[in-house]
C-alpha cells in the first residue's frame, strides 16, 4: 500500500504546457483545463468548460491556475555507484583533462572499485536520496545504467538495486546494462576477452533474470571500439534487446551510424558527430540525448551539431547524465536551462526533451513525455506564470504539485 493519496479525480482550472498535452477536446487560448484522472489512469484532457457530464460526480480538486506539464523523464543516468570523485574536480580545475585522469587511474575504473566493494544494501542507500532529489522536480521515469561492476555480479547488484529503486519509489525505472563501459583492470591488455565475456556471459545471464530493458556501450578511444561494440548490439539483437550508445563525447568513431544501423533508440553525448551520423540517426528514428551537465563540467568547448540536428528533424532529448565523474547533476531543470543556454535549444525544445523525446529514448514513448488520455496518471503542476520558467530559473524548484503513478507524492 502507498502512503501516498490517491489522485483520482477531476482536476480542474489548469493552463496546458503547450506541445506537452494532447486534449481530447481542443482548449482554447486562455482557457482552463481539466485532467480526469480514474483509477489512476487519465481518462480525459480538455477545457474545465467542456467536461463530459460523466465525469461530473467525482471529487474536484481546484488546480488553482497551474501550469500543467506530464511528468519529466531522465533518459541517460549512472546513479547507481559507490564512492564520489570530487578529487578528479579539483584534478581537472588544476589542468588535467578526462581522459588523462582516466589514463592515470583514476575516472571510470575508479567508481568501479568504489562500486565493487560496497554492498546491494549500501548501493541502494546512496542512490535513494540521489534518486529522492531528482523525483522531487517532478521526474516519473529514469534511466539507470549499470557499467561501474563490469563483473557478472557487481553489474547484477547494481541492475538490482536500480530495479528496487523503481519498486521502493514507485518511479519507472528502465535499466540499461552498460558492461561495455571502460576495460576492467583484471583484463588489462585484453580488450577482446572482455567483450565477449561482456556478449556471453554477462549480457545472456542478466538478461534471463529480467534485469536488462537495454544496452549500451561508451565507443570512445579511452573505451571500447566500433569493432566491439558492434559485437555488443549483435548480441543484444539476438536476444531482442534495444540499444544506445555514448557516441562522440570525445571523438567521432563513427558509432552513431554503428548505432542507427542497429535500430538503437538513442545516441547521448554526440558533442562530436558528422552529417552522415546525423542523417543515419535520421532514417532509424534514433534519438540524439544531449547532455550538458557532461558539457559543462568537463568544460568541452566542442558543441554538438544543434542546428544540423534540428535542420535534419531528430528529436533531440535533454539528460542529466548523472555520474560521479562528468555530471554529478541532480537537476533535470538546470539540465534543461544549460540546454538552451550552452547548446541554444529554444525553451520548448529543451522542454520536449526533458518529457517527449527522453521517453522515445527509453521506448517508452506509449505512457510516459505526454499528458493523454489512456495514459498513467504522471504529471506536474508549476507554479510558474509562464512554460518558459522552467528552463530560467537557476536551482529553483516550482513544482507545486507531483502526481506519480496516480498518486499525490507532492502536494
Ligand atoms: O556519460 N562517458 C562515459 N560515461 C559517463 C562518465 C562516467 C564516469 O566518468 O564515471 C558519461 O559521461
Ligand atoms: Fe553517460
Amino acid at each position: 500500500m502507498s502512503i501516498h493519496p490517491c489522485a483520482d479525480g477531476v482536476w480542474e482550472g489548469l493552463r496546458l504546457a503547450p506541445g506537452l498535452a494532447r486534449a481530447d477536446v481542443a482548449v482554447g487560448a486562455g482557457e482552463r483545463a481539466s485532467l480526469v484522472v480514474q483509477g489512476g489512469v487519465l481518462r480525459w484532457v480538455g477545457p474545465s468548460a467542456a467536461l463530459p457530464a460523466g465525469y461530473a460526480r467525482l471529487a474536484r480538486r481546484d488546480g488553482g491556475g497551474l501550469l500543467a506539464t506530464p511528468g519529466l523523464v531522465d533518459c541517460h543516468t549512472h546513479l547507481v555507484y559507490g564512492g564520489q570523485r570530487a578529487n578528479e574536480f579539483a584534478m581537472r580545475l588544476a589542468g588535467a583533462s578526462y581522459e588523462e585522469v582516466a589514463r592515470a587511474g583514476g575516472g571510470i575504473v575508479s567508481s568501479v572499485r568504489a562500486t565493487r566493494e560496497a554492498s546491494e544494501d549500501e548501493l541502494f542507500a546512496l542512490a535513494l536520496p540521489r534518486l529522492s532529489a531528482l523525483l522531487a522536480e517532478g521526474v516519473c521515469a529514469i534511466e539507470i545504467k549499470s557499467g561501474y561492476g563490469l563483473t557478472l555480479e557487481h553489474e547484477r547488484k547494481q541492475l538490482r538495486v536500480a530495479r528496487r529503486l523503481g519498486q521502493a519509489l514507485g518511479v519507472t525505472v528502465r535499466t540499461t546494462f552498460l558492461g561495455a563501459h571502460a576495460l576492467p583492470p583484471e583484463y588489462a591488455g585484453r580488450s577482446q576477452d572482455y567483450t565477449d565475456a561482456v556478449c556471453d556471459e554477462m549480457l545472456p545471464a542478466l538478461a534471463a533474470e529480467g534485469l536488462v530493458d537495454a544496452v549500451d556501450a561508451f565507443c570512445e578511444r579511452i573505451a571500447f571500439t566500433l569493432a566491439e561494440t558492434r559485437q555488443v548490439f549483435q548480441a543484444a539483437q539476438r536476444l531482442g534487446i534495444p540499444v544506445k550508445l555514448h557516441a562522440g563525447q570525445l571523438s567521432d568513431m563513427g558509432g552513431a551510424q554503428l548505432a542507427a544501423r542497429h535500430g538503437a533508440l538513442s545516441c547521448d553525448h554526440i558533442e562530436h558527430l558528422s552529417q552522415e551520423g546525423i542523417d543515419a540517426m535520421k532514417a532509424a528514428g534514433t534519438v540524439a540525448v544531449l547532455l550538458p551537465g557532461a558539457y559543462y563540467t568537463l568544460r568541452d568547448t566542442h558543441l554538438p551539431p544543434i542546428a544540423q540536428l534540428r535542420a535534419a528533424g531528430v528529436p533531440m532529448a535533454v539528460s542529466t547524465d548523472h555520474n560521479p565523474g562528468t555530471s554529478p547533476a541532480l537537476s533535470l531543470l538546470l539540465m534543461a536551462n544549460m540546454a538552451c543556454t550552452l547548446f541554444r535549444l529554444t525553451v520548448p525544445e529543451a522542454l520536449a526533451g526533458i518529457t517527449t523525446h527522453a521517453a522515445r529514448a527509453l521506448g517508452l514513448s506509449d505512457t510516459h513525455g505526454l499528458i493523454a488520455a489512456g495514459r498513467p496518471a504522471n504529471f506536474v503542476l508549476w507554479s510558474v506564470g509562464e512554460a518558459a520558467e522552467l528552463a530560467y530559473w537557476l536551482g529553483h524548484n516550482p513544482a507545486r504539485t507531483i502526481v506519480r503513478q496516480g498518486r499525490i507524492v507532492k502536494g
